[in-house]
C-alpha cells in the first residue's frame, strides 16, 4: 500500500521550493524597506488563543481548526493564521514596553481543515505583517501599499484592492442592528447557515457564497457599515494615503472578513484568473485584540497573503527566473581508489561557498559527464590515474570552452574565484 500525502497538503519539489523562495525573498526585501522585522512563532499554539482572537463564531474556530489534546491534557491547535500568534508573542516578550510600536513580518505554514479545492489547501503558506502600537490611518495605508508592492514584485499583474471600513465597535453594533432589520423580512430565503449567522454573526452573511444570500446582502444600501465621524475621517485618510502612493482601490464593494477581530479599515486583494478562491491577500485594523489578549489598549493593522495563491496569480511571471548561469564544479572520478582525494577536494571547494558535486556510485566517465551536464556545472574536473600522478586535475570550463591542468593545491581557490553564490 502506498501512503500518500494527506488531502489538502502538498509536497513541494525543488522547482516549487524555488518559486516559493522567490515570493519569500520579495516579501522580506520589501517589508524591510518599510521597516518590518521578521519573527517566527511556533506552529503549535494553545487553542484558547484563537478562540479568543479569531472569534468563537468564525468558520475558522467553528469548523476549520486542527485541534487536539496533547497527551490528553493541553488543548492544542495547528495555527490557522498568524495575527493571534504575533500579538501573543508581542505581549509575551514585552515588546509593548521595549519597542512600543513594532512592525513585524512572518512567513510560514498555516493550517485550516477546509474542503480542499483549487487555491484552497489544508496546509498553505502565508507571509504577513503586523504593525502593532498605532491607531494612525497612515499605518493602514502604508501596509496596504506594501501588500500591493510585494504582489507586483511577485508578478501578480491584474489585481483589485477592495477597501472598506467596518467602523469602531459601537459602529459595528449599530451596523449589525441595521443589517438585521434589513434582512429580517426575508430571513427565510437565506441559506440554512446564514439563518444561524443572523443572530450570532450577521456580518458573515455578506460573505456567503450562496446566491440568495449574496443577492440579499448586496441590495438596498451600498455599505452595510455605518461609520461615526472619527471612523469616517480615519477612512478618508487611508484613501488619501493610497491615492498619494498611486495605489488604485475600489471602495464600493460590500464584503466582510471571516475573522472577528477587525475594526475600521479592512481590505482584500483579488487577482484575476483564480476562480472562486481569488483573494490573494487580505487584512485590516484590529484595535482591540492586543487588549483582549491581556495587553494594553493599542491599535494595530496587518495583512497576510497566501503564497500558493500568489504563485497561481503570477502564473508564468513567477516562473520567469533569469536562466541560471552554469555554476559549480562536477568532479568526475575514475576509480574507487581515487575517491578519498576527490572527496577532500570537493570538500575544500564547498568550504569556499561553491557547488561541488561528485558521483558516489563509480559510474563510467561518459555517465559522469552526462550528469555534469544535468547539474549545469560550469566546470568538470577529471581525476584519473594520470591526474593523480601529476597531482593536477584536468579541468574543463564549459562556459569558455577551455581546458587546463590545475594542481590539487591550487584547485579549491581557482574554483572559488568563479563561485556564484546560489540564489534559489
Ligand atoms: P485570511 O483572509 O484568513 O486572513 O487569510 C489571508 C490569505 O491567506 C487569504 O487571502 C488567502 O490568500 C490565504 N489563505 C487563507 N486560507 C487559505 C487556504 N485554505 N488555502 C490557501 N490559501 C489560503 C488572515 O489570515 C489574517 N490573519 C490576515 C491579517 C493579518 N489580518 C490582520 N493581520
Amino acid at each position: 500500500m502506498h501512503i500518500q500525502a494527506l488531502r489538502g497538503t502538498t509536497d513541494l519539489l525543488a522547482p516549487d521550493v524555488a518559486r516559493l523562495a522567490r515570493v519569500e525573498r520579495a516579501a522580506r526585501r520589501l517589508a524591510k524597506c518599510y521597516g518590518y522585522q521578521e519573527l517566527r512563532t511556533p506552529i503549535l499554539e494553545d487553542a484558547q488563543l484563537f478562540l479568543r482572537a479569531v472569534g468563537e463564531t468564525s468558520d475558522i474556530v467553528q469548523k476549520e481548526m486542527f485541534r487536539f489534546k496533547d497527551r490528553g491534557e493541553q488543548d492544542i491547535v495547528l495555527r490557522p493564521e498568524g495575527t493571534a500568534s504575533v500579538v501573543r508573542a508581542y505581549l509575551e516578550h514585552n515588546l509593548h514596553k521595549t519597542e512600543g510600536f513594532a512592525r513585524l513580518l512572518y512567513l510560514g505554514p498555516m493550517f485550516r481543515a477546509e474542503r480542499p479545492q483549487a487555491g484552497r489547501l489544508r496546509q498553505f503558506h502565508q507571509y504577513g505583517v503586523e504593525a502593532i502600537g498605532s491607531h494612525s490611518p497612515w499605518v493602514d495605508a502604508e501596509a496596504i501599499v506594501l501588500c500591493v508592492e510585494i504582489l507586483r514584485a511577485c508578478g501578480v499583474k491584474e489585481l483589485a484592492v477592495w477597501l472598506s471600513s467596518m467602523g469602531c465597535r459601537p459602529d459595528q453594533e449599530r451596523s449589525r442592528a441595521a443589517l438585521r432589520e434589513r434582512l429580517r423580512p426575508r430571513l427565510s430565503t437565506l441559506c440554512k447557515e446564514c439563518q444561524g449567522r443572523f443572530e450570532k454573526n450577521v456580518f458573515r452573511v455578506l460573505d456567503c457564497k450562496h446566491p440568495a444570500c449574496q443577492e440579499m446582502a448586496r441590495t438596498s444600501a451600498s455599505s452595510p457599515f455605518l461609520l461615526c465621524g472619527d471612523c469616517q475621517t480615519h477612512f478618508g485618510t487611508v484613501r488619501e494615503g493610497l491615492t498619494a502612493a498611486g495605489v488604485m482601490f475600489d471602495d464600493t464593494k460590500v464584503f466582510a472578513r471571516g475573522l472577528d477581530y477587525y475594526t475600521r479599515t479592512v481590505f482584500e486583494v483579488r487577482a484575476k484568473g483564480l476562480g472562486a478562491q481569488d483573494a490573494v491577500a487580505a487584512g485590516g485594523r484590529y484595535d482591540h485584540l492586543v487588549e483582549e489578549l491581556g495587553g494594553p489598549s493599542l491599535g494595530a493593522f496587518g495583512f497576510a497573503a497566501g503564497m500558493e495563491r500568489v504563485l497561481m496569480a503570477a502564473g508564468d511571471a513567477a516562473a520567469e527566473a533569469p536562466a541560471p548561469a552554469r555554476q559549480g564544479v562536477y568532479l568526475a572520478v575514475l576509480g574507487a581508489a581515487l575517491m578519498p582525494q576527490a572527496f577532500r577536494l570537493a570538500q575544500q571547494v564547498r568550504a569556499r561557498g561553491m557547488l561541488a558535486v561528485m558521483d558516489p556510485e563509480g559510474k563510467s566517465l561518459k555517465a559522469q559527464l552526462r550528469e555534469a551536464d544535468k547539474w549545469q556545472c560550469r566546470f568538470v574536473a577529471i581525476l584519473g590515474e594520470k591526474e593523480q600522478q601529476a597531482q593536477a586535475l584536468s579541468v574543463k570550463d564549459l562556459e569558455q570552452g577551455t581546458q587546463q591542468a590545475i594542481a590539487f593545491d591550487a584547485f579549491p581557490e581557482a574554483m572559488a574565484q568563479h563561485a556564484v553564490h546560489t540564489q534559489s
